[in-house]
């Protein structure tokens, strides 16, 4: 009986008058009741779930196993149900064994909303890829500068495809954890001087400055220094698109227990409420018609790097005033 004891699926067994013989610990939580309720309890009482209730009824009638998968919204769990007549052993008893499988429902809801979201990404420039390439053979190719121009809509539409398709491969390869970090102790100064560098001249072209904040005294981190640019790049990069002209970019690094914590902190049109939990999802772009271009992979593929290096990732942000996007890096010892 231990054994029942320490198992997660939850366990049951029913005499032939549908009372409650048995009920193991993991049954118990999934059914939200304890050992002194249920026992000797009608299983209508203690399952509380029609579907699980035919399930037995059915296995005692037929003399055969059932199983069928069933939600329990009040503690919203997936179980896999099972219904095994003991028949011989003994004689009108059911066996009951309920399987957790709420994270594989989850997986399949990411997986889910992951297809539909690329799909609705993919269409939007294949549609205007087959437009383009309409007008181009109907009338357009007797029109030289008209043609040219389509010509180079076609190639910025190509272009925005193959960098997703790139996203995408770079964010599978991280996920798989197939990208090999060579770790090394480097200064938080480098970090943001390398990648404030490669942004500077977009920075400026879009009236913005660019500023870098950084005590010269801080301590090395523990980091991959061509991927960790790349995390902070992207965060420039989305403070840039999202700040109007005549604001300001400050990056900036401070020493907190055993970390550092890096910012990169905007006065631009800041994230609502609602979309500030979910901004780190793939493809999660807050305002469709406003954020354009990207494809909303920069964030998603910044915190499975920030991740890889055991930091976190997070940001804070208030409508109308502007966003700071902090992570955090292990410090190098
Ligand atoms: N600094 C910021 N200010 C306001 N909104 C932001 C900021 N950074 C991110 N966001 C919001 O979060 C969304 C997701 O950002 P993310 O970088 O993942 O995607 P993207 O910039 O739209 O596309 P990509 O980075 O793939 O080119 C953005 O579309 C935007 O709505
Ligand atoms: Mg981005």
């Amino acid at each position: 009986m231990a054994v029942l004891e320490q198992l997660s699926d939850g366990v049951l067994i029913v005499d032939e008058q549908g009372l409650v013989q048995l009920i193991n610990p993991a049954a118990q939580r999934i059914f939200g009741t304890t050992e002194d309720k249920a026992m000797g309890q009608s299983i209508v009482k203690v399952l509380r779930q029609y579907q699980l209730i035919e399930l037995w009824k059915q296995a005692r009638e037929t003399g055969e196993s059932q199983l069928i998968p069933v939600e329990i919204p009040t503690k919203r769990l997936f179980v896999q149900g099972e219904a095994i007549p003991l028949g011989e052993t003994l004689p009108g008893s059911t066996l009951m064994v309920f399987q957790d499988i709420s994270h594989v429902r989850r997986l399949e809801t990411v997986r889910r909303d992951f297809i539909s979201n690329i799909s609705h990404e993919l269409r939007t420039p294949l549609a205007s890829l087959k437009a383009l390439t309409e007008t181009l053979q109907e009338s357009a190719l007797d029109d030289p500068p008209a043609a040219r121009r389509f010509l180079t809509n076609i190639e910025t539409e190509v272009d925005a495809l193959s960098l997703m398709v790139q996203e995408l491969v770079e964010l599978s390869r991280i996920e798989s954890g197939k990208v090999p970090l060579q770790l090394k102790s480097v200064l938080p100064e480098e970090l943001l001087s390398e990648a404030a560098e490669r942004l500077r001249l977009q920075a400026e072209r879009s009236g913005l400055r660019l500023i870098i904040d950084c005590p010269p005294e801080l301590p090395t981190v523990l980091a991959d220094p061509p991927r960790m640019e790349q995390v902070i790049v992207n965060l420039l990069h989305n403070a840039i698109k999202f700040t109007p002209s005549g604001g300001e970019i400050r990056l900036s690094a401070l020493l907190e227990d055993d970390s550092v914590v890096f910012s990169v902190s905007d006065n631009g049109v800041g994230i609502s409420p609602e979309d500030l939990p979910r901004i780190f999802e793939r493809f999660y772009k807050a305002d469709r018609a406003r954020s354009g271009g990207g494809t909303g992979l920069g964030l998603a593929i910044s915190r499975h790097l920030v991740e890889a290096h055991s930091g976190k990732i997070w940001a804070e942000s208030t409508e109308g005033i502007g966003s700071t996007f902090y992570f955090s890096l292990p410090l190098a010892q």
